[in-house]
């Protein structure tokens, strides 16, 4: 067992982290309240290979493994979690799978301006109707000469207002229900219309929008086998749920870190409340918990950079990492009191964005789920 990162890891990390803390996170708090960053971001992003960190060089990525990847997630998340997701959808959710289940053709066509960050990418699985139960997708794709014609609506869908690429789940079996008889397409942001944008409790510097869709694209847009959609959609989330994990750590990782500071400057009772015992358990707790949560990310990532089944531990990371977030971004409000309520100080923004890692991309419920199947035997998962 090693636990040391290998020299790469440790250098994509460092580069994450200082870009993070010199141009992402001062502007956090105005992003939040201006629900947006500029979109030059992503170019900057994009020139640092972050926006590829996974991706083989020969496809634009820079070519770094998944534990890599997944640390570069940690850092931006630390300093805007809403960066954090934005770089995870894009690239787990949507340049990941368009290069582990495209072809030849769709991998070298779809997958270096993705790399690169001239395109974002998108993940539009979830409808109004269909949200933990994702098998329930109504959206649908019927054969026409032309290939393809796709109708329906999606929700809450991160990204999308970039119009960039977005792998689409559609019903191509329409004597299914269930989540067998689903499709993955893969559309440009040209072939959907954005038809609301979300106002959420956090999370505010990302785009999450509603999408409807009716469009005839060619019959090479299908990614994969026709009704293999669902277990490609599955798949995909396997890994995406590392990703949002490690966002969980990095947001409480920030909440700990200004909870920290402020503990050893604010005095009460004539001493630092550092040295009130009722604060130190509040900070030995959450250094204990983050230290938990990140070496759970840790094995998830290193399994599934190791090509092994990551299902199970994926989920698991997901679960505890996030119900971590929630809980510990809600202890640093309380080390800094009122202050902590207060926009003066930003634990009560990461208090807010920590709350959506318990909901997207599984909520707890579902990761619990996924966990007791696996452990029960019930799913062998992983066979797309
Ligand atoms: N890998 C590959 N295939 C898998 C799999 C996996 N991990 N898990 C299941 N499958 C396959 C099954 O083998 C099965 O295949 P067959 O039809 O060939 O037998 C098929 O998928 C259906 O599986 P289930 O019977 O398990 O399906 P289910 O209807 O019981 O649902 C579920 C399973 C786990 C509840 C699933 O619906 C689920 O994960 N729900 C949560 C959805 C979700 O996470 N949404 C996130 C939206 S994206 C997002 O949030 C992005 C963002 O903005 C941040």
């Amino acid at each position: 067992m090693d636990f040391e990162l290998t020299a790469e890891q440790r250098e994509i990390q460092a580069v994450a982290r200082d870009f993070a803390r010199a141009e992402i996170e001062p502007q956090a708090a105005a992003w939040d309240r201006e629900h947006g960053f500029p979109r030059e971001l992503l170019d900057a992003l994009g020139e640092l290979g972050l926006l590829g960190v996974c991706i083989p060089e020969s496809y634009g990525g820079a070519g770094a493994d998944f534990v890599s990847y997944i640390l570069v997630l940690e850092e931006l998340s630390r300093a805007d979690a809403g960066v954090g997701v934005t770089v995870a959808v894009h690239t787990s959710a949507c340049t990941m799978p368009l290069l582990q289940f495209g072809s030849d053709e769709q991998r070298s066509r779809f997958v270096p301006a993705l790399a690169r960050g001239e395109r974002i990418g998108c993940f539009a699985l979830t409808e109004p109707g269909a949200g933990s139960d994702a098998g329930a997708i109504v959206t649908r794709a019927e054969r026409v000469e032309a290939g393809w014609r796709v109708v329906g609506a999606k929700q809450w869908i991160t990204n999308a207002a970039f119009g960039g690429t977005v792998l689409l789940f559609a019903r191509t079996d329409p004597g299914t229900r269930s989540a067998r008889g689903v499709s993955a397409f893969v559309l440009d942001g040209a072939d959907v219309e954005i038809t609301r944008t979300e106002e959420k409790l956090g999370l505010n510097s990302s785009a999450t929008n509603d999408i409807a869709v009716d469009a005839v694209v060619g019959e090479d847009r299908l990614i994969g086998d026709e009704g293999h959609g669902f277990r490609i959609a599955m798949a995909t989330l396997d890994g995406g749920r590392i990703g949002i994990a490690a966002q969980a750590v990095g947001i409480a990782q920030a909440a700990y870190e200004v909870a920290l500071r402020y503990a050893q400057q604010r005095q009460a009772f004539g001493r630092r409340i550092a040295d009130h015992q009722a604060i130190q358990h509040k900070l030995a707790n959450m250094s204990m918990e983050i230290d938990a949560a990140r070496l759970l990310v840790l094995r998830a990532a290193w399994l599934k950079a190791s090509g092994r089944p990551h299902t199970e531990a994926g989920a698991k990371a997901k679960l505890f990492a996030s119900e971590m977030a929630r809980r510990q971004t809600a202890e640093a409000i309380q080390v800094l009191g009122g202050y902590g309520y207060t926009k003066e100080f930003p634990v009560e923004r990461f208090y807010r964005d920590a709350k959506i890692t318990e909901i997207y991309e599984g909520t707890s419920e579902i990761q619990r789920l996924v966990i007791a199947r696996q452990i029960l035997g019930e799913r062998t998962a992983e066979r797309v």
